[in-house]
């Protein structure tokens, strides 16, 4: 099963690992997700090796290019894909002509694999950096550079638990980008009206106080599948547009993948539409 199908059993892992530094197994079971959590969920082996995969054999969706060749046509754009992953999206783009892409991941083990897979290609002047997108002032190797576009695809800026972390990271990405440059992201869609009924129940859940306790807002969802544990918030429109607004960036458009394209049923089965996003420093 795709990392990303929403209806899977709630994620087990606060029974499984305790948090550092918390007292016990059953104290971690109310204890937030956080930066921490998620980076572990990603360095897992299953989770690892799902974007491995992908990376070797899903590649770039059909709508990822449309929506990158139509903002970014030329190929000597710097860009720079936050949540690069085992690479999937940074080596496609190279394959397509791209030549001055640096891909960053706080989860070090994906890093790893983006870095084998560059290698295994034959692929050279492709950076692939350990870095956190919740604090990228304190990456000094990316402090100095500066990029014609910025990436943040498969719906890796809603993997950051806490509205205020996600706005730090874009207000760092922000930071990167040259003045007019570009930032394109992808999110699923709270307001998809076929979960029109699972999220009331999940807004009677809240206001009850009766949600999963490790939930940080409205909107997360934490489940396990195959692929391991996976931390995803579902924003609204108004939500990300006013996060673009307050962290600097200028909304431009948005569209779905399946407006955008007809993907293969590899890349459907990979994961479900999502909504892309570009805005403009
Ligand atoms: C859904 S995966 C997508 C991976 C890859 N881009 C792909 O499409 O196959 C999201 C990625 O974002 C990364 N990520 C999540 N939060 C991050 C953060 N705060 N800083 C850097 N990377 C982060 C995860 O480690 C993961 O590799």
């Amino acid at each position: 099963m795709e990392k990303e199908k929403i209806n899977a059993e709630p994620a087990k892992d606060a029974e499984d690992s305790p948090a550092p530094g918390s007292a016990s197994s059953a104290s971690s079971a109310f204890q937030k997700i956080d930066g921490a959590t998620v980076r572990a969920d990603f360095n897992a082996i299953n989770t690892v090796l799902h974007y491995t995969r992908a990376a070797h054999f899903v590649g770039l969706w059909k709508s990822e290019l449309a929506m990158i060749t139509r903002h970014l046509p030329d190929r000597n754009a710097r860009l720079l894909e936050a949540g690069c992953g085992a690479g999937r999206v940074a080596v496609g783009l190279w394959h397509q002509g791209y030549r001055h892409l640096t891909g960053f991941d706080f989860a070090s083990e994906l890093v790893e694999q983006a870095r084998n897979l560059a290698q295994e290609q034959g692929i050279t002047g492709l950076t692939f950096l350990q870095a956190d997108a919740t604090r990228l002032a304190e990456c000094h190797l990316l402090s100095d550079m500066s990029f014609d576009g910025v990436l943040f695809l498969f719906n890796g800026l809603m993997q950051i638990p806490g509205r205020e972390n996600r706005r730090a990271a874009l207000r760092g990405l922000h930071r990167l980008c040259k003045p007019g440059g570009v930032f394109l992201f992808t999110t699923h869609d709270r307001d998809d009206p076929k979960d029109t009924k699972e999220w009331a129940k999940e807004a009677a859940l809240w206001a009850r106080g009766e949600q999963n306790p490790r939930l940080v807002e409205f909107g997360d969802r934490y489940f396990t599948d195959d692929n391991g544990n996976t931390f995803m918030h579902l924003p609204d429109r108004p939500e990300v547009l006013a996060d673009l607004a307050a962290t600097g960036w200028t909304y431009v458009e948005s569209a779905t993948r399946n407006e955008l394209a007809s993907e293969t049923p590899k890349v459907r089965n990979f994961s479900d539409n999502c909504t892309f996003w570009v805005a403009r420093r």
